[in-house]
C-alpha cells in the first residue's frame, strides 16, 4: 500500500471514457510481458527496484494491519465471501503493484482467486514471480492494462480491491463506474487511500536544516498535483456517485517508533532513496546533502544507525456494496 512518486512514465494521461476502451492484456502464469504500453517500468532500472522493494516492504511492515483489514472485510461480507458449492471468491485487484493486497486476500480467503490488474508489465511480472514462489500461481491471473484508456476485465467479481491506486487514475470516477458494472449484485468494493504522506523523520535530525520532511512533503504534494493525481478526493462521495452504497469506513493508523523492526528500517531507507531520486531537481543543495547522508546506509548518519526514526502513516478505507 505504499506510496511512490507518481510521475507517469512513458505515456501521457488521457481522460478515460467508457466508450472506446479496449480490454487489457491477460496473462496466464509466467508469460512474457512485451507490451509497449503501461507505465514502462524497466525491471533493470534502479528506480524500479527501489519502488518494488518499497511496495514489498510496505506490505511486510503493514502485514498486521492488512490482516486486520481483510478480517474486517470478511465480517462485513457476513461470512458469505466464501461461497457454497466449492466456488471461491472472485477478486479483482486494481493497480495491484507487487501484490500486497492480492496476497493478503488470497491468504484470508483460501478458496479465492485474484485477477490482478496493473498498467506496468514489470509490476505484473514481479507479482507473478511472487505468486509462484508462494505456491499460489494457479489462483492468480495478471492483466496488464492502463485503466486510463483500457477497460476492466469482464466480471462478475465478488470483491474489488483498490489500494493506493485510485488516486493515480486520470478519471477515477469512470473506473469506479466500471467497477459497479463488473461487481455482482451484493459484491463489495474496497478502496484504500493514504491520508497524507508517511512521516519518518524528527524535525531536527542533528544534521542539516531542521524541517526537512515538511519541505519534502510540500515538494511531493506539488509534484503530485502537477502530475494530475487525485490526492484530496472524497472517495466516499466518488463511490456513491458511481452508484455504490458505502456501508463502512475506517482509518487505519500505523505508528511505529524506535527501535524500528528491521523491515521498517529498510522501508524508511527505500522511501528516502526514492524521495532523493525524485526530488533531485527540486530541493536545495543543503537538503539533498542531508538526504544523501540519511540514505548512505554505511555512513555515520545513515538510516540503519539512527534511533530517532518513526513510521507514521494513516490509510482510509471505504467499503461499498453494489445494491
Ligand atoms: C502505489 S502503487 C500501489 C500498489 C498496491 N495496490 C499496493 O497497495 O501496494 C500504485 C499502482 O497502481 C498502478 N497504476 C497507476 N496508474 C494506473 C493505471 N492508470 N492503470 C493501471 N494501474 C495503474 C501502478 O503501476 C502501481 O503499481
Amino acid at each position: 500500500m505504499s506510496e511512490h512518486e507518481g510521475h507517469r512514465h512513458g505515456h501521457g494521461r488521457q481522460q478515460g471514457h467508457q466508450h472506446g476502451r479496449t480490454p487489457g492484456h491477460q496473462h496466464g502464469h509466467g508469460h512474457q510481458h512485451g507490451h509497449g504500453h503501461g507505465q514502462g517500468h524497466d525491471p533493470q532500472d534502479a528506480d524500479f527496484s527501489v519502488l518494488t522493494e518499497m511496495l514489498d516492504l510496505d506490505a511486510e511492515v503493514l502485514h498486521e494491519h492488512l490482516d486486520e483489514l481483510t478480517g474486517w472485510i470478511d465480517e462485513l461480507s457476513g461470512g458469505t465471501a466464501e461461497k457454497p458449492g466449492g466456488r471461491g471468491l472472485r477478486v479483482l485487484d486494481l493497480g495491484s503493484g507487487t501484490g500486497a493486497g492480492t496476497f493478503a486476500l488470497l491468504q484470508r480467503f483460501p478458496g479465492a482467486d485474484v485477477t490482478a490488474v496493473d498498467a506496468s508489465p514489470a509490476m505484473a511480472a514481479r507479482l507473478e514471480e511472487k505468486a509462484a514462489a508462494l505456491g499460489v500461481a494457479g489462483r492468480v491471473r495478471t492483466v496488464v492494462a492502463d485503466l486510463d484508456t483500457e477497460a476492466l476485465p469482464a466480471g462478475p467479481f465478488d470483491l474489488v480491491w483498490a489500494s493506493a491506486s485510485l488516486h493515480h487514475m486520470a478519471d477515477p470516477g469512470s473506473v469506479l463506474a466500471q467497477v459497479r458494472e463488473v461487481l455482482r449484485p451484493g459484491g463489495l468494493m474496497v478502496a484504500v487511500e493514504l491520508e497524507g504522506l508517511p512521516r519518518f523523520l524528527p524535525d531536527d535530525l542533528g544534521i542539516g536544516r531542521p524541517g526537512l520532511e515538511s519541505r519534502v512533503h510540500a515538494a511531493q504534494a506539488e509534484g503530485r498535483a502537477a502530475a494530475g493525481m487525485h490526492m484530496t478526493e472524497d472517495w466516499g462521495a466518488r463511490l456513491r456517485e458511481a452508484g455504490l452504497d458505502v456501508v463502512a469506513e475506517r482509518v487505519v493508523a500505523i505508528d511505529l517508533a524506535a527501535p524500528l523492526p528491521a523491515a521498517a528500517g529498510r522501508y524508511v531507507l527505500a522511501s528516502l532513496t526514492r524521495v532523493r531520486s525524485a526530488l533531485g531537481d527540486v530541493l536545495d543543495a543543503g537538503d539533498l546533502a542531508t538526504l544523501d547522508a540519511l540514505t548512505d546506509a554505511d555512513g555515520p548518519h545513515g538510516v540503519p544507525r539512527r534511533d530517532d526514526l518513526t513510521v507514521r502513516t494513516e490509510r482510509s478505507v471505504w467499503v461499498a456494496v453494489r445494491g
